[in-house]
């Protein structure tokens, strides 16, 4: 080739490998942005949360909910509790029979008022995944009488209110479960009726089909919905839903393991659900994994506090994705129009105030790098690539901008997470990034982000061998017992007033009647605690049967399940009868016994159960008797898992002196 020909087509790809691609931010105005959020429960997700220690538990709600600290949260939905499984355990309801109400059971009240305290502009949402049986009349359906839904719905708002002062700014239907039309119209009008006219209802919580084909086919029930929220929809939304004219949201959305894939996953979806489907609100499941680890989905949250006997806690990637966005906008601010891909892959938007405030976030993540646990991920490439930005309109007077910058790093293991790097000085309108893949930016003229920090917590360590709680030592806001997780039921502190003997304060099984599911509860009730890696161990506790002549309490060792998935729940079953027999079975129904016989054991009287289990064979005492010995488990019963209590139905039940010695 001669030389000269070789020189212009050196030149010719300088300039063309060089050169940088082009893109425009004006005043024009897309949707208005209503926040990034996290959502606690659905279910039990922050369970062990509560029971950290402070300064841990102030810390990490501050990474959580402090403005410009860390996550800087700007929405919070909590599940309304209905007394039944709702994926990591049971969240107690406010009205656990017809004629009860308390609004001061489980956590989320303390959250919601622990995350307005941080940030007082944060907007609240509550959503029922299940219910109490009566509100069904003893159907597993929610509809049948939906002016007691809809009543029974909006008594907790009214109850959040009077009771915390809180403002509960939205609330959905039936989470990830069939709508009814006429339910939604009545809810709107029993809002209104009790001047909650304020309170927005968001829509269905599921799928966008069929709700936005109600949506547009029915006037009545577009007037009802503010919200079309759609869950895990992978960026994208459909025809009938952007016609409706409502707000779309990813109301529920991320659920995946909380390392780098999963902090990938969150910065893709941030920006491309609204680059690809114009949702202006994402909500994390879950706000934080609090909960035990082999519990379904662990580790699905922002970050991770799931040991609060150690006090350790990991502030993960998806806290610093999270900042990249919330520290720089708020809900209200306005989209621009000019959002949209990176032409060699990845995605940016851009924010304003409408009052001169510029955010731009850039994500340049990498398939395998981003994948959510749903749904199933196309193909696309990224590469490294320049970027230039031409500031127009009104924005074309701005001198610089603050500029932050995250980078995974998945071959030599060194990330950097929301990093303040100098600012970016705008010459002649526009910038230029040179832009690597797996990284994330954000250029603001908001200049008050910070990396919050606080010295690292204790070190991680196992669940203490000796337990025991005497239920005594009360933590008044809550009514679980710390480290119990229920898992079908609800285990609350009782205080017997009228009780002159050793068991005044207890713990009280509560729920008596089969919930409006969300899943499959066990007929049994049930809580675990402990270590899933427990072998050999002994459990103790005394227990009470109350009133019932058929009922029956156990204790349990090597129990392998909770969730969803409680119902074939296998392990160690040390059951007493009111009818003066006992049972030893290796699953929750009582169905494959190991050995059985007299015990006699009745109602309204106090007994202490121990069951011992190590290698291959298990005792059982009665009152400090022994009941029954060396049957063997082998094969039979699981090798590892926690520690529970439980009942053999939906009954009143007590539980007290609970104690766990663990090889
Ligand atoms: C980006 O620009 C730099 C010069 O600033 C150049 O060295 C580099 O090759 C360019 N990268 C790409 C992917 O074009
Ligand atoms: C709350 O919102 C108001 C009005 O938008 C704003 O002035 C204030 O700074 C916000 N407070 C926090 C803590 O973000
Ligand atoms: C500034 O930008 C305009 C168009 O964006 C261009 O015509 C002009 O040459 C640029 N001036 C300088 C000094 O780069
Ligand atoms: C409370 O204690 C009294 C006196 O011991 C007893 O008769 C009663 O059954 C107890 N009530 C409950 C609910 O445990
Ligand atoms: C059981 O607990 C009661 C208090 O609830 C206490 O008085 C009693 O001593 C405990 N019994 C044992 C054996 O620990
Ligand atoms: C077990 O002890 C309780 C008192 O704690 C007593 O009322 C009960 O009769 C005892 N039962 C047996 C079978 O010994
Ligand atoms: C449990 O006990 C058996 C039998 O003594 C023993 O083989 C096994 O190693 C023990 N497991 C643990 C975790 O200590």
């Amino acid at each position: 080739m001669p030389s000269s020909l070789t020189l212009v087509y050196v030149m010719f790809m300088c300039f063309y490998f060089s050169r940088s691609d082009d893109y425009v931010l004006d005043d024009k105005l897309g949707r208005t942005f209503d926040g990034i959020g996290g959502l606690s429960g659905g279910g039990a997700t922050s369970r062990l949360l509560v029971n950290y220690a402070e300064p841990y538990r102030s810390q990490i709600l501050d990474y959580l909910f402090k403005p410009n600290f860390g996550a800087s949260l700007h929405i919070l939905k909590v599940e309304i509790g209905g007394d039944a499984q709702t994926t990591d355990g049971t969240e107690p309801t406010h009205m656990h029979y017809e004629n009860d109400e308390n609004y001061f059971r489980g956590y989320e009240w303390w959250l919601m008022l622990e995350a307005k305290k941080r940030n007082p502009n944060i907007t609240l949402i509550g959503l029922p995944w299940a219910f109490p049986g009566w509100v069904g009349h003893g159907e597993n359906w929610p509809y049948d009488f939906p002016d007691i839904t809809a009543n029974y719905v909006v008594s907790w708002i009214t109850g959040a209110k009077r009771s915390h002062g809180l403002d509960i700014d939205y609330v959905g239907v039936w989470n990830e479960r069939p709508f009814d039309s006429k339910y939604i119209k009545l809810l709107r009008y029993t809002l209104d009726k009790n001047g909650l006219d304020k309170v927005k209802i968001i829509a269905s919580d599921n799928l966008w089909e069929p709700i936005a084909f109600y949506v547009l086919q029915d006037e009545e029930l577009s007037a009802a919905v503010d919200v079309i929220g759609a869950h895990y929809p992978g960026t994208t939304t459909i025809k009938e839903a952007l016609e409706s004219d409502k707000t779309l949201w990813s109301s529920e959305d991320y659920s995946t393991f909380n390392d780098e894939v999963g902090g990938g996953c969150w910065a893709r979806i941030l920006n491309q659900n609204y680059v690809n489907g114009m949702m202006t609100s994402t909500i994390s499941w879950n706000l934080v994994a609090s909960y035990y680890e082999n519990l379904p989905f662990g580790r699905d949250g922002l970050m991770t506090a799931e040991e609060p006997w150690s006090s350790n806690y990991v502030v993960e990637s998806p806290i610093w994705i999270t900042a990249h966005t919330t520290q720089f906008t708020q809900p209200g601010w306005s989209y621009l129009q000019t959002v949209g891909h990176l032409n060699k892959g990845g995605s940016y938007v851009a924010l304003t105030d409408r009052k001169g405030q510029l955010t731009v976030v850039i994500e340049t993540m990498t398939h395998d790098h981003s994948v959510c646990i749903r749904p199933p991920l196309e193909p696309f490439e990224v590469t490294p690539q320049n970027v230039t930005f031409h500031l127009k309109g009104s924005f074309a007077s701005i001198s610089q901008l603050q500029l932050w910058k995250s980078r995974f790093d998945f071959k030599t293991k060194n990330p950097v997470f929301f990093q303040k790097l100098d600012p970016v000085k705008i010459s002649n309108g526009s910038f230029t990034l040179n832009l690597d893949v797996d990284e994330v930016y954000t250029l603001s003229t908001i200049t008050t982000a910070q990396r919050g920090a606080y010295p690292d917590p204790p070190p991680s360590a196992a669940f203490p061998k000796l337990y025991k709680d005497d239920f005594n030592v009360r933590n008044p806001p809550f009514t679980e017992a710390p480290d119990f997780a229920d898992q079908t039921g609800v285990f609350e502190y009782f205080m017997n007033l009228t009780d002159p003997g050793p068991h005044v304060f207890t713990l009280r099984q509560v729920v008596t009647q089969r919930p409006v599911t969300w899943v499959a509860d066990a007929d049994q009730t049930i809580s675990v605690i402990g270590d899933y890696s427990w072998q050999n161990i002994t459990v103790t506790c005394d227990v009470l049967i109350e009133k019932t002549k058929n009922g029956a309490v156990f204790i349990a060792a090597r129990v392998d399940k909770g969730g969803g998935d409680v119902r074939t729940t296998k392990g160690l079953f040390f059951w007493v009868y009111a009818d003066g027999t006992y049972k030893v079975t290796s699953d929750i129904q009582g169905t494959t016994i190991l050995t059985e016989g007299k015990s006699g054991t009745s109602s309204d009287i106090w007994y202490t159960l121990s069951l011992s289990i190590k290698g291959d064979t298990a005792t059982g005492m009665l009152n400090g008797s022994l009941l029954w010995k060396s049957a063997v488990v082998s094969g039979k019963v699981p090798k590892n898992g926690w520690a529970a209590i439980g009942t053999s139905s939906f009954e009143v039940a007590q539980f007290d002196n609970f104690s766990i010695e663990a090889e």
